[in-house]
């Protein structure tokens, strides 16, 4: 059995996080989110849904196939598989938790198409607000368990220690106070790293702490180079963007350029719903032949504000009513295939330290995460490594000293703009070598400033090391035509 006295810790508030906390039953869980109300991941942001193979005409093995073709084949296929298989149930398990999904007039459950799926298979709540209800229904059940101690306005800047172990964490709150907290496991299920770009779909907290957190106690990381854009952000100033969901396109809006003409026309057979990584680079293309991206959606029938209520109030707020006029988009950092190697549990290289979601990489997603796989993933890694937690034996805490393992500092404001607009430029859609290794240079340079240099100079380190394309890493010195 867990020692008594030693909770596990959670860190994070987004679909793995509550996952795993909830599926921990009975063990006693610290959940430990920067966020006071849970809002503040990208898990709550996500809008077009969960791919799951619910059609009679569909199957998991469609599923698993096209999940594979997004992600080069990079992919491990036994994590696809089981990705792919475990959906259905997924489903059915968020259904449970109170996650209420759209039904057609018949009382089916809708299923949506996006980019890289060969069936419509994405099940969505709220039209385009799945993530806020799927955080919103699970959020709820965590503040109802009576095993999890929920902790939101804390950072976690810290791993404790001891004997080669991870043994807890340490906290710093919004007065700058820290505080120890020993732990018999430690979970990171902090997201991804979209907020280092200057350019992202992901909120301000999606900057990478967990996994720079992960890479100074010594954990291995895997994949970094992968990083997905979403072809259409809303085109606005700003770091973090609206997202025009995928859905759209997949509901019949088209992307064109300043002229009217089809931007994806002769591009991909897949056309405007072509992979993400194809798309995007497209758009990019044609924004660096200094031209701008339209998304018009005023062909798209049937009621926004049930449809798609998330996209219009964000354009909207913008200035642009999507029914009636184009859109300006951009490609936006989206997702991170790469992070923490874990292994199909959640397990780091570093004793006590596991990783889910996100922050982690079991090579689910491969080179370019396959459309709404993102918060099946992380459910189901999260229910997989709660319960296995759940029923792991913990030998009583060692007697060393315990040692603190810190993240660092952050960059001071002006020079992490600075680093968000040179990841942007240097590691976006399209990379060559010559910029990526100038833009290596100057985090390591500034590697002593701030964590994020640190990050980013690991990042820019597996950029440079893989000089091919392959997915979403996109060498245009020495890209493979596609
Ligand atoms: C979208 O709605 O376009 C994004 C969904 C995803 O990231 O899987």
């Amino acid at each position: 059995m867990r020692h008594a006295q030693l909770p596990i810790v959670v860190v994070g508030g987004g679909a793995a996080g509550l996952a795993t906390a909830l599926a921990m039953a009975p063990a006693p869980v610290r959940l430990l989110c920067r966020a006071h109300d849970g809002r503040g991941s990208a898990s709550a942001l996500a809008q077009g849904g969960i791919a799951a193979a619910l059609d009679p005409r569909d199957s998991a093995a469609a599923h698993a196939a096209d999940t594979l073709i997004a992600g080069a084949q990079h992919n491990d296929v036994a994590m696809v598989q089981w990705l792919a298989a475990g959906a259905p149930a997924a489903i059915a398990w968020l259904q449970a938790q109170g996650v209420v999904f759209d039904r057609d007039a018949q009382g089916c459950l809708q299923l949506g198409r996006e980019g890289g799926h060969s069936a419509a298979r994405i099940v969505h709540a709220g039209g385009d607000a799945s993530g806020a209800a799927l955080v919103h229904a699970l959020r709820a059940r965590v503040q109802e368990a009576a095993h999890v101690q929920w902790r939101g306005g804390v950072d976690v800047d810290g791993l404790l220690l001891r004997e080669g172990c991870v043994a807890g964490v340490r906290t710093r709150d919004e007065r700058g106070r820290h505080e120890r907290i020993e732990a018999s496991t430690v979970v990171l299920a902090t997201g991804g790293i979209g907020a280092l770009y200057a350019r992202t779909s992901n909120p301000p907290g999606a900057d990478g702490a967990g996994l720079a957190l992960g890479l100074a106690a010594g954990a291995a990381a895997r994949d970094l180079e992968f990083v997905q854009f979403h072809p259409t952000a809303l085109d606005v100033p700003g770091h973090c963007l609206p997202l025009i969901t995928e859905a759209l396109r997949g509901a019949g809006a088209r992307l064109h350029d300043g002229g009217g003409h089809a931007l994806m026309a002769g591009v991909h057979p897949l056309g405007d719903l072509a992979p993400r990584d194809v798309v995007a680079r497209r758009v990019a293309a044609e924004q660096a032949a200094g031209g701008r991206v339209w998304l018009d959606a005023t062909g798209v029938d049937g009621d926004w504000a049930r449809r798609f209520p998330t996209v219009l109030a964000a354009c909207c707020a913008h200035g642009f009513d999507p029914r009636r006029v184009a859109l300006p988009v951009t490609p936006a950092a989206h997702f991170h295939m790469g992070g923490l190697a874990t292994d199909a549990d959640g397990r780091t290289s570093v004793p006590g330290l596991y990783a889910v979601g996100e922050v982690a990489c079991n090579g689910v997603h491969g080179a370019n995460r396959l459309a709404s796989n993102s918060l099946l993933e992380g459910v189901l890694g999260g229910r997989r490594l709660g319960e296995l937690l759940a029923n792991t034996p913990v030998p009583a805490p060692g007697s060393g000293p315990l040692r603190v393992v810190e993240r660092g500092e952050s960059l001071p404001p002006a020079q992490l703009a600075a680093l968000h607009a040179l990841l942007w430029q240097a590691a976006g859609p399209v990379r060559e070598a010559r910029a990526l290794r100038d833009a290596w240079r100057v985090c390591a340079a500034l590697a002593e400033a701030g964590w994020q240099a640190r990050l980013a100079k690991a990042l820019l380190r597996a950029m440079r090391l893989r000089r091919h394309s392959l997915g979403a890493h996109w060498r245009q010195d020495r890209g493979c035509p596609r």
